[in-house]
């Protein structure tokens, strides 16, 4: 159907809805179309810019994005943003809406476990008034993302849209495992798993208890005690056994790696995007472009833990790992971008504040993005990557209404992005401009 004829039959149910005693009511409800205009706004799908745009929105889906000047129904509600630019409501594919870095090392260990729960709620807001509508949770304990979302969804609370992961899936002794406790003090991590048997268990555990898509870890990290940062942790035969049990139940695979070895095994293995990627060589990436695999590079955070790091409390162990792997991630950035790997953006929210997640758009461009295919790679590609390019990541027709704007040329000074201005999710005003 053509948007204007999705228009007009919206503005007939509408006009229906709207007479006699319904009226008041319906002018206040869900029923209600919007009409947004500014200055311009950016189509990332098509990579252009868009003059003047009028964009029309019932029932929390956009139904018509002309230019400004076509009709506007009657009875519209008209939201003008003169001098703005409106661009699709961001994704971030890595957060941990539950962390805090300012609790580094064991200061965490001083708060009850419902703390981190509380934690996300405030999270989820910070987050949400950032401009970034759609999230992916990829790790945090007790299902409490499960929790958050639900809230959300319920609108009990403000926050995006999340794709849960629940625990990541690892290894004992892992990244995934918690390895900062001597033998006597015994931490639940119901995400360890090994061997191929209890990995597939664990993948059916997580699906039935809400995770959306699957994280596990392939190599040791940074934050994570006793592991090197490279080493690979699963083998291809693990690897592959997860990968096929989640592709089978529908969910797609983020993969924790920062070594070449556990980068390459996971692609070989099937997985969807390549958290970290640190240390990927060419071989990665010529592996990437034949599996059509995406990373989610996060490189921001870096500039956070070095001049943050140590007044936070974080492990000195981490802090070495950090200085050793920081620089080599973003060169190796530089020449993903350059072999043509494809790239969406994830920033692992929760080792720098939350809220902060649009200052690594500057980070991807000082290493060689220009700012279309940064924010290209917080929408469309994003969406894509999640499979929901019917729903998020752009501003067309059927998309949820999910539009943030920013005050002047985000295409000029990608910072301007740090100060969105507008945010509607689903239709709805969660920011105005003061
Ligand atoms: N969660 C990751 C880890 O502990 C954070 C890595 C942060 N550093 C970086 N340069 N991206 O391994």
């Amino acid at each position: 159907m053509s948007a204007m004829r999705l228009l007009m039959s919206c503005l007939l149910v509408n006009t229906v809805m709207f007479t006699g005693a319904d009226l008041a009511m319906a002018a206040n409800s869900e029923e209600q179309i919007i009409v947004v205009t500014a200055d311009k706004m950016l189509d990332v799908v098509k990579g252009t810019v868009i003059n003047h745009p009028q964009i029309t929105i019932s029932r929390g889906r956009i139904i018509a994005v002309t230019q400004a000047g076509a009709d506007i129904p009657a009875e519209a509600k008209k939201i003008d943003l003169p001098g703005m630019t409106l661009l699709p409501g961001l994704i971030d594919m890595h957060v941990h809406l539950t962390s805090d870095p300012r609790y580094g090392g064991y200061r965490g260990l001083e708060f009850t476990d419902n703390f981190w729960t509380v934690v996300g709620v405030a999270n989820a807001r910070k987050t949400l008034d950032a401009g970034f509508t759609t999230v992916r949770n990829v790790g945090s304990s007790h299902y409490d993302d499960v929790a958050i979302k639900q809230a959300i969804d319920e609108r009990q609370i403000p926050g995006p849209r999340i794709i849960p992961a629940t625990y990541a899936i690892g290894a004992t002794g892992g990244h995934c495992d918690s390895t900062e406790f001597p033998p006597s003090v015994t931490v639940p991590s119901p995400g360890v798993a090994n061997g191929p048997d209890e990995i597939r268990a664990t993948v059916r555990k997580l699906r039935k208890y809400g995770a959306e898509v699957i994280k596990f870890c392939a190599t040791g990290g940074v934050f994570s005690k006793t592991d090197s940062v490279s080493g690979q942790q699963y083998s291809l035969l693990e690897m592959k056994a997860l990968v096929d049990e989640s592709h089978m139940l529908g969910l797609k695979v983020a993969v924790h790696a920062h070594g070449a070895s556990g980068i390459k095994d996971a692609i070989r293995a099937g997985a969807d995007t390549i958290e970290h990627a640190s240390l990927a060589d060419d071989e990665a990436y010529t592996l990437a472009k034949q599996h059509g695999t995406w990373f989610s590079m996060d490189i921001y955070n870096d500039d956070y833990i070095l001049a943050e790091g140590e007044k936070n409390g974080t492990f000195a162990e981490s802090l070495e790992k950090e200085r050793m792997i920081g620089l080599k991630q973003r060169q190796s950035f530089r020449n993903a971008l350059k072999a043509g790997v494809k790239m969406v953006f994830g920033t692992d929210g929760g080792i720098y504040p939350h809220g902060d997640n649009a200052k690594q758009f500057k980070t991807m461009v000082d290493w060689g993005m220009t700012p279309m295919q940064a924010i290209q790679a917080a929408t469309v590609n994003a969406a894509e990557a999640l499979g929901r390019s019917a729903d998020v990541g752009g501003i067309e027709v059927g998309r949820y209404a999910d539009i943030v704007a920013v005050k002047g040329d985000p295409l000029t000074n990608v910072t301007l992005l740090q100060s969105i201005v507008f945010v509607m999710k689903n239709g709805d005003v969660v920011k105005q401009p003061s």
